[in-house]
């Protein structure tokens, strides 16, 4: 590879006041990276406005030179030494420096940190640490600066690198150098300074020039993130940029999620003389296709037996910063290299405050500023995807709160590495997701209403029949579509497999709750009518209806057990209690009750018509207080 391809991107992070600009101009300075003559004028400019020549002025001419215009946050300055070409990347401030690292407009390959001798290790060399494990840079060096402040003491460097390197050992970073330095002064910058004999660092450049570079972005699979579909004449173009991997035509493709598959009949480029055949990452392209297939923006490009992964949950870390909380079940934009669909954080498993590096597996509800959260993260429709460490380009994500970036994430695919949280995701290669042309606001339009579940739970002979039959009818008389999905009459065919073991009552109620969210999904208000035992499966049939935008509602048909035992309409009690009958929910069967129902109706309280008043009521409520259901809106808790 010649000198003028092979460069590494390289980010220098520190607190403010660590010296971060007099390190990149020295940097400059001595690598004799800048223009000819113009450490001169500013030593000059500065001698004649009697001020001290600082080399931190050299960047700021630098910067004033690229003209950049003040709305891009990120900049590119080159240096190069006798070993290769470096690119730092930059940015004005922290936040912009945290947003563009986490949204991949600075993706850095190695990262000088930066520590005060003087002031030692602060808040920010904390976060700044946190940073680069969460990102996994792992080429890291660390560099004490201003050692000159501190006489060249050899303690003070000492007593820094053993607070940080323990520091950095609970978040599995370990510095390849801790360095001594001085910016200001040029101390083992370039060259290893005789002022610091004890030692046995590189200087900056050394050890700079000792890391690899990373993998080319060629020899990864091909991933080409399709821009935008052109029609010309007869023939559809696609537009996109190849982000890693190659293409040439021929090639078979295939495009993710959809999975449907050509091969490339020609690649069309701006500016190529001649007809190209292969282009390869970095390059943005047009392509035409053999077959006339549905391609969009938003879909990944890749080689059929080595595409991105897919599904609808995935488990990523995420970093908030955003001053308005990230709240779990909120739906946000996700956008993922051209993709954008919605997204909920369905679980927060771990919080870390990037300061203090508390780690918190409290239950939380939120993610707030500068927080770090192990998430598992439900798209609405599915993603295509990669796990960050085999292509970082698509293995990131920005969540955005309303019109701003609320925060970033890092995909660890479907499984953390303690392997505690597995998340749910297409687990057979060959099955994709096919989305249809109607949003549910198109169902809700024509139908007057949105589906929502409303699922009672309670003892049999508790009336959640009876309820469900009346609330049925009573919804239909108002125009409004409701089914009963009955858990007696499910097992008369979609259960018929299914017993009343713990597991197999476990399966009636997700296969139940996928049923009634598919019916909800397809516009129905849908009134389920299941003993439902335990609460956990309750509220996974909650989360998988929230996870889908539909309104659920849990609603308690109530009635003491001696209550139901009496009324006993099938003899089903008498049965359990002879023996007869095993494993009879209340008797030798547990049932766990709501704990924090949206409604409850008490049956041995209220006559059947008061409780199908209420229980209408509620629906009604539901529907008036806004002519459809939206997905945000929580359910009203009340009793009866
Ligand atoms: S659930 O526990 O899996 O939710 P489901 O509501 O589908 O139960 O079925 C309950 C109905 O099955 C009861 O209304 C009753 O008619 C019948 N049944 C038969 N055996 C049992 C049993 N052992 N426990 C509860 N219900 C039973």
């Amino acid at each position: 590879m010649s000198q003028e391809q092979e460069r590494l991107k390289i980010v220098i992070v520190g607190h403010v006041d660590h010296g971060k600009s007099t390190l990149i101009g020295r940097l400059f300075h001595d690598t004799d990276s800048l223009p000819l003559g113009k450490a001169e004028s500013i030593r000059k400019a500065c001698e004649a406005e009697g001020m001290e020549f600082e080399y931190a002025f050299l960047l700021d001419a630098l910067l004033e030179e690229q003209e950049q215009n003040i709305t891009i946050d990120t900049t590119r300055i080159q240096f190069r030494t006798q070993k290769r070409n470096y690119i730092i990347i930059d940015a004005p401030g922290h936040k912009e420096f945290l947003k563009n690292m986490i949204t991949g407009a600075a993706n850095a390959d190695a990262a000088i940190l930066l520590i005060d001798a003087n002031e030692g290790i602060q808040e920010q060399s904390r976060r700044h640490g946190y940073l680069l494990s969460l990102l996994g840079i792992h080429q890291v060096i660390v560099a004490v600066n201003k050692m000159d402040l501190v006489g060249f003491n050899e303690s003070v460097f000492r007593q820094i690198k053993q607070d940080y390197t323990a520091f950095l050992e609970k978040l599995g970073v370990s510095p390849k150098y801790f360095i001594p330095v001085s910016a200001k002064h040029g101390h083992n910058i370039t060259t290893r300074s005789p002022q610091m004999p004890w030692s046995e660092s590189p200087s900056i450049l050394d050890a700079l020039d000792s890391f690899a570079l990373p993998p080319s972005q060629e020899d990864m699979p091909l991933r080409m993130i399709v821009q935008d579909v052109y029609r010309f004449d007869e023939r559809r173009i696609v537009a996109g940029r190849v982000e890693a991997g190659s293409l040439s035509v021929g090639d078979d493709i295939v495009f993710w999620p959809d999975r449907k598959r050509s091969k490339v009949k020609t690649i069309e480029s701006w500016n190529a003389t001649a007809p190209q055949v292969r282009a390869s990452a970095g390059q943005s392209l047009a392509i035409t296709l053999e077959e006339q297939i549905f391609v969009e923006r938003g879909q990944i490009a890749g080689h059929p037996d080595s595409g991105p992964l897919e599904a609808r949950e995935f488990c990523a870390n995420i970093f908030w910063i955003h001053d308005e909380p990230l709240s779990l079940n909120h739906p946000h934009t996700l956008k993922l290299g051209t993709q954008q669909v919605e997204a909920r954080v369905l679980k927060i498993h771990r919080v870390v405050d990037s300061s203090t590096l508390e780690i918190s597996e409290q239950p939380r509800m939120d993610i707030k500023k500068n927080e770090v959260a192990e998430v598992t993260v439900r798209v609405r429709r599915p993603l295509a995807f990669d796990n960050r460490d085999r292509c970082p380009e698509t293995g990131r994500f920005v969540l955005m709160q309303g019109e701003r970036i609320g925060g970033g994430g890092i995909i660890h695919g479907a499984d953390y590495a303690s392997g505690q949280h597995r998340a749910k995701s297409v687990t057979s290669e060959n099955i994709t997701w096919t989305e249809g042309r109607l949003s549910s606001d198109d169902r809700a339009g024509h139908f007057g209403h949105r589906g929502a579940v409303i699922w009672l739970t309670g003892l049999s002979g508790s009336g959640k029949s009876t309820l469900a039959i009346a609330l049925e009818a009573s919804l239909f008389q108002r125009g409004i579509a409701s089914f009963v999905l009955d858990g007696d009459n499910l097992r008369h065919g979609l259960c018929t497999d299914l017993g009343f073991s713990e597991t197999d009552r476990k399966e009636n109620i997700r296969r139940a709750g996928e049923a009634a969210k598919l019916m909800a999904e397809a516009g129905l208000v849908v009134v389920t009518s299941l003993i439902s035992p335990f609460r956990e499966d309750r509220l996974k049939v909650q989360e998988i209806c929230k996870a889908s935008g539909i309104p659920f509602a849990e609603v308690y048909i109530s009635a003491p057990l001696e209550v139901c035992e009496q009324r006993d309409p099938r003899s089903l009690y008498k049965k359990a209690r002879s023996g007869e009958i095993r494993g009879f929910t209340g008797i030798d069967s547990p049932y766990e009750p709501p704990q924090n129902p949206d409604l409850e109706i008490a049956t041995d309280k209220n006559t059947i018509k008061e409780s199908i008043a209420h229980l209408l009521g509620f629906v009604l409520e539901l529907s008036n207080r806004q002519k459809t259901f939206s997905a945000e809106d929580e359910l009203p808790a009340s009793n009866i």
